[in-house]
């Protein structure tokens, strides 16, 4: 069963907990990720642990396999369950972030951010690529390899994600809009109801609620679609 990440792409620690107070009931797994880490720190992540919620601490570390590996066994260190590090930092460095993390911290590789488009791709890595989908499974592959739980992908590439690599990998989508809504600075978007049919194990929603007029409103009605309770889309 899918379940929801509510990402708080906020500026301040009391803007993202009046987030989650507006969500309370309704969510329990929070992103922090750059813009709020980078402000506040791992004291908003240790309240958000202390108040019973669990993190995804989304700061996608690509460094040297030494420091990387410092920077896992810190975030382990706050209690956080899910964290991401780049897959394209290497075989070495995706192993020490994955021996690095305790046990009940999950590290899962970036493969190919959702914001951009194969053309995008091609030309940050100067090559042509004949099927994006490909290189998302490809580098899956490489981080399942070195030990890691899962992987951060669009869920238009869970399927083949979880047919190449195993059922059990763990697959973490972004790009998740309601059909009709702003797709903004995404390129590979999906609805929840789809993400959740094509196995996705935690959808990532943003600005879908942080945005909205009513927050709550809208994460009931992405994971009403999510278990299946609304029209498919
Ligand atoms: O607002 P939106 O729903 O697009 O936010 C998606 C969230 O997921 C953002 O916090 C973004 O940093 C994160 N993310 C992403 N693509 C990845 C990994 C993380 O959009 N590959």
């Amino acid at each position: 069963m899918s379940e929801v990440i509510v990402a708080l792409d906020v500026p301040t620690a009391d803007e993202a907990f009046a987030l989650v107070d507006t969500l309370e009931g309704e969510g329990d797994f929070f992103k922090v990720g750059l813009e709020l880490f980078t402000r506040e720190g791992p004291r908003v992540v240790e309240k958000l642990i202390d108040g019973g919620k669990r993190v995804f601490l989304d700061l996608k570390f690509h460094d040297i396999p030494n420091t990387v590996a410092r920077a896992v066994a810190s975030a382990s260190e706050l209690g956080v369950d899910l964290l991401t590090v780049h897959s394209t930092g290497g075989a070495d460095m995706l192993r020490a972030a994955s021996e690095a993390a305790d046990e009940g911290t999950r590290v899962v590789g970036v493969t190919v951010l959702t914001s951009l488009s194969p053309s995008a791709v091609e030309e940050i890595w100067g090559r042509e690529i004949l099927s994006l989908r490909d290189e998302v499974v490809r580098l899956a592959s490489m981080c399942h390899a070195a030990g890691l739980d899962g992987v951060v992908s669009s869920a238009l590439e869970v399927e083949s994600i979880k047919r190449h690599v195993g059922a059990s990998f763990v697959v973490v989508t972004p790009g998740i809009r309601l059909p009709g809504g702003d797709a903004h600075d995404q390129a590979r978007v999906v609805a929840p109801g789809e993400a959740a049919r094509k196995g996705s194990d935690y959808l990532v929603v943003g600005r879908a609620v942080s945005q909205a007029d009513d927050p709550a409103g809208v994460l009931r009605t992405i994971k009403a679609e999510v278990c299946g309770e609304s029209v498919r889309s």
